[in-house]
This record gives C-alpha cells, sequence and structure tokens, in this order.
C-alpha cells in the first residue's frame, strides 16, 4: 500500500488499478449473485423459516427497530439477526458524497434511509434532527445505534433526545458515560476506581512528566506512548521506552509534541496477546457477550469457546463494569485486553492458572465481532429486555450457586469471519505485485504462502458480508461502494494509506 510520502501519480494508479480489480471480477460476482438470486427462489433460507415461524405465532409482536450503521458489516449483521427474529427493521447510514453503502440494499431491511453528518458549522444538530425524524415517521420502538468512531459523543447525545421526547429507547451509553469511556485516560482511571487491574498508566502533558514516570519505573519494565485524542499519524507508534540509552530516548521524545493542549499517555507494555470483546449491556446487566483474539487491522474474527477461562474472565470484567454502571447503564461495550504470554503459556498446561487482564482500550460503541452472532435467534430478544417494564433480574440473584441471568454467546463457534476483498488485495494482489516489482523481501514462497491462505480462508472461512439468503449486499460492497469511494478520491486527487473494508472507511495520508 501507499502511504502519504508516494506519488499523486501512483495514488492515481492505485485507485484506477482497484477499480479495473472491481470490473475484472464483476462477471464472477454477478454470476454468483444471479445463482444465489435463484436458489432462493427455489429454497427458503432457513432465515427465512425463522423470520416465518416467529411472526405466525399469535404471541409475537412485532417492533420496529433503527438500526443505524448498516453500511458497515456490524450494522448489518444486526440488522440481519432482527429480521431473522422476524422484526421490522429501518436501516440508516451516512452516506457522504454520494456514497451509497452496501446496507441499502439488504433484504433485511423494510427501508433505508440516509442521515445528516454532523458538521463543524451547525454541529450535531443536523444528525441529531434526522434521527428523531425517523424515530417519529416511523415509529420505532428500539434504536439500535452501531455508528464509527466518529459520531460516538453526538450518539450519546441523540440518545438523551430521542428518550426524553419519544417513547423510543435506545442501546445506546449517554454522553457523559461515552466520554468517560472512550477517552484512554479517563476510562483507565474509573476502571482502577471500580476495583479492577490496570496496567501502570501515566497522564503526560509535559516531558518532564515523562522522565519523572521513566525514573521511578520499576527495573526492566517498559512503556508505550499513545496519544489521548485519535490522531492517526501516531497510532501504530509502538516504540518501547525507555530506549537503550538516555540520549535516545530523549531523541525520540523530542520528535513527539507534548504539552497542555496534545496530552498523551504513558502506559505499561505488556508483551501478550491482545484480545478484544463485544458486549451487549441493558440496564447493568451484560446480555450477550464474545470475546476473541485481536487480528491485525481486526479483519479476522474467531470466537473464544465461552467455556474458556479466558473468556470468562473477560466476562467477569465485563460484567463487574456493568453493574458498577447501574441501572441507567445501557450500550455495546467492547474493550481490548493483552495477556501475558507466560501467563497464556502456563494456561495450556493448567485451566486453572492464575490469569492477569490488562485493560487497555474501551469501545463504548458495537464491535465488528457482533457478527459472530450470526444465526443466534436470542439476541434480538436480549435487546428488547430493554423494552421490559418489568425490573430486569439481578445479576447478583443465585439460586444454589449458580447465577440466574442469561448471556447469550454466540450459538455457531466454528465459523470464522474474514472479508474476502480485503484478503485478495493483502494475501494475493500485493505479494504478486512486490514480486514482479523485485522489491527486496519478495519472493515466490512467500506469494505462494499467500495464495494458500487464501484458498484456505476462501474454502473455510465466511465473508463477513455474503449471506446466501442476502446476497445483495456483498455485491454491491465490492462493485458500487467501493468503486464509488475509488473513484471519489481519484476525481478529488486525494491520497489514502489504509481502508477498512469492515467499516468501510477510507484512511486519508
Ligand atoms: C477497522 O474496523 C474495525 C471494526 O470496527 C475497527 O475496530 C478497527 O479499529 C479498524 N481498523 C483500523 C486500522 O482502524
Ligand atoms: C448465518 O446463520 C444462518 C442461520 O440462521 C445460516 O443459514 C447462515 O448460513 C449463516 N451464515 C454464515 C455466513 O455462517
Ligand atoms: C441447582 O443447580 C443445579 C445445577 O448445578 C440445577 O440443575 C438445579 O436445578 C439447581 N436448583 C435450583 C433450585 O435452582
Amino acid at each position: 500500500m501507499l502511504d502519504s510520502d508516494s506519488s499523486a501519480l501512483q495514488h492515481r494508479l492505485q485507485n484506477t488499478a482497484l477499480i479495473l480489480l472491481s470490473l475484472v471480477f464483476l462477471p464472477l460476482n454477478t454470476f454468483i449473485l444471479f445463482w444465489s438470486s435463484v436458489y432462493n427462489r427455489v429454497f427458503q433460507s432457513k432465515v427465512q423459516q425463522h423470520r416465518n415461524a416467529n411472526r405466525n405465532r399469535a404471541s409475537f409482536k412485532p417492533k420496529t427497530i433503527l438500526v443505524t450503521g448498516v453500511g458497515m458489516t456490524k450494522g448489518l449483521s444486526l440488522a440481519r439477526l432482527f429480521y431473522e427474529a422476524g422484526h421490522d427493521v429501518i436501516g440508516a447510514d451516512f452516506e457522504p458524497n454520494g456514497a451509497l453503502v452496501c446496507g441499502r440494499v439488504s433484504k433485511a431491511l423494510k427501508v433505508f434511509l440516509p442521515l445528516r453528518k454532523p458538521d463543524a458549522r451547525s454541529g450535531s444538530a443536523p444528525y441529531i434532527q434526522s434521527l428523531l425524524d425517523i424515530v417519529r415517521d416511523e415509529k420505532v420502538d428500539l434504536w439500535v445505534s452501531c455508528s464509527g468512531v466518529a459520531s460516538a459523543v453526538e450518539d450519546g447525545e441523540a440518545k438523551q433526545i430521542i428518550e426524553a421526547r419519544t417513547s423510543c429507547k435506545a442501546i445506546q451509553f449517554d454522553i457523559k458515560t461515552t466520554q468517560m469511556l472512550h477517552e484512554k485516560h479517563t476510562f483507565i482511571a474509573h476502571t482502577e476506581e471500580i476495583g479492577l487491574t490496570i496496567p501502570e498508566t501515566h497522564t503526560i502533558t509535559s516531558r518532564d512528566a515523562v522522565d519523572a514516570a521513566l525514573r521511578r519505573a520499576p527495573e526492566g519494565r517498559k512503556y508505550i506512548m499513545k496519544t489521548i485524542g485519535m490522531v492517526d499519524a501516531f497510532r501504530a507508534d509502538m516504540t518501547l521506552l525507555p530506549k537503550s540509552t538516555t540520549e535516545e530516548t530523549a531523541k525520540h521524545l523530542s520528535r513527539l509534541d507534548i504539552s497542555k493542549q496534545s496530552p498523551w499517555i504513558l502506559q505499561q507494555f505488556i508483551k501478550g496477546q491482545e484480545y478484544c470483546t463485544h458486549s451487549l449491556v441493558v440496564k447493568g446487566h451484560v446480555r450477550a457477550f464474545v470475546a476473541c483474539p485481536s487480528a491485525e487491522l481486526l479483519m479476522h474474527y474467531e470466537a473464544l469457546p465461552p467455556s474458556s477461562k479466558l473468556s470468562r474472565s473477560m466476562l467477569e470484567f465485563t460484567k463487574t463494569y456493568a453493574k458498577a454502571g447501574g441501572e441507567s447503564f445501557t450500550g455495546h461495550l467492547s474493550f481490548d485486553f493483552l495477556v501475558e504470554q507466560q501467563e497464556l503459556d502456563c494456561l495450556n498446561n493448567n485451566p486453572d492458572a492464575k490469569l492477569t487482564l490488562y485493560p487497555i482500550e474501551c469501545n463504548p460503541r458495537a464491535h465488528t465481532a457482533v457478527a459472530l452472532f450470526n444465526g443466534t435467534t436470542a439476541m434480538a430478544d436480549a435487546y428488547l429486555t430493554l423494552l421490559d417494564s418489568r425490573p430486569a433480574p439481578r445479576a447478583d440473584s443465585k439460586m444454589n450457586g449458580t447465577t440466574t441471568e442469561t448471556i447469550v454467546t454466540p450459538r455457531d463457534l466454528k465459523t470464522r469471519y474474514y472479508w474476502v476483498g480485503h484478503d485478495l488485495v493483502n494475501l494475493v494482489l500485493l505479494p504478486l505485485l512486490a514480486l514482479l516489482a523485485l522489491q527486496r523481501g519478495s519472493s515466490i514462497t512467500s506469494v505462494i504462502r499467500g495464495i494458500d491462505l487464501f484458498l484456505d480462508r476462501l474454502l473455510s472461512w465466511k465473508d463477513g458480508t455474503y449471506e446466501l439468503w442476502d446476497p445483495l449486499p456483498w455485491w454491491w460492497l465490492y462493485h458500487i461502494y467501493w468503486p464509488g469511494q475509488f473513484w471519489n478520491t481519484l476525481k478529488a486527487d486525494k491520497k489514502w494509506s489504509r481502508i477498512n473494508v469492515s467499516t468501510c472507511k477510507i484512511f486519508a495520508c
């Protein structure tokens, strides 16, 4: 992939090449789309059977559910779950610059409605108004917020306004909670406050503070610096501090802009494996939970068995958080944890070995790992507990030692998810191009290894967007949405360094 140092011409070529790639695959993918549709005419899908069975039950009352963010895999997955459960699903998302998101063509939606983006001039008002209009016009019972990073706080604002003015309830934390969880330093402070383990963390607003913290550090402990805001350029910086000499450390630090206006955190470095979780919390109770190993760019998902010690520990952590939040704590909650390699090795030999979780980040919003819940029919009911007027069963009510609270976990633990477009480019085309351009470090074996991995995924993993019963969003993603995005950047002559297929974001540089 290119970065900001590459020339504008290279960027234009890259965009053109990706549009051509989409054209090359158009016949094949259209063929797949066609046959999927024919198949659906002839055979009724399991999803459709479940939906019909539920809707024919006399006691079943369909709800109107608004899912925002259906242009991303997570929103689309949730919309499909509610559809399968028999509800009426309204989908919504931003469509900046005439982009047409893939979720808009999903069979799961009764209707798709575009949202207005918060902007610098009028702030969040147009966005919240557009949500409010949808809630009123469509008589929405439940709003499941599934937005990206950019509108997290606006969503907190929207929740408060919608719940105050309509009878609709929202799966979304309020502004204060969203902000507290979203910022790394306040999240860590809160975690410590409620009695959970944290990695050693300092909020840094001056060079002196870094020096002081490093001086007091225990022997051998290393640290990393992270910006508190979302400055993309520094996100991937994993330089370990202190470096081998004081001069090198000083040199590295002098390159960083540290001040009251641009604060950082200095955090203990933990050598090990990273895990992430996705959970649904309703009124302070965890209702659905999944944990999985984090992969680079989070483009590959595989659930940990809920009975494993790792998954259980992360669930306990989440429960403690939810309980501390109290009755008004409702939303999607996801954490990133680090576990030391040596403890993981111990765990392999002894399932009861000690396990320390180091939370490093919290995202108060849905995580793409929610895709792992496909076909988990109990999921819709877990969301609908928010509409129950009965008080929720207390999390700590115990009957002979076991809690009575039910927590939904993915029904199918064997399915692993990837995104075919992402892997085709990263595992097959880029290594091949590198080989043809005789780049250093490339070889026939690396190309073969990439192709081998790609074929393995193609045959035994599942694409995050493709569903046999609802194939159009997948076709749309690769042949309408992405070519459109590349065309836009080509027209505007912009540069990008990374794209995220699951969230459909382009990272400018
Ligand atoms: C890609 O999307 C996932 C899914 O939400 C997100 O968690 C992840 O941080 C994104 N990757 C990057 C590099 O931003
Ligand atoms: C999702 O679940 C449905 C059953 O509810 C199943 O028919 C379908 O194959 C699943 N999709 C994937 C990608 O596993
Ligand atoms: C006690 O726990 C066992 C399982 O451990 C369960 O089968 C039984 O129904 C429980 N009894 C009551 C009264 O909840």
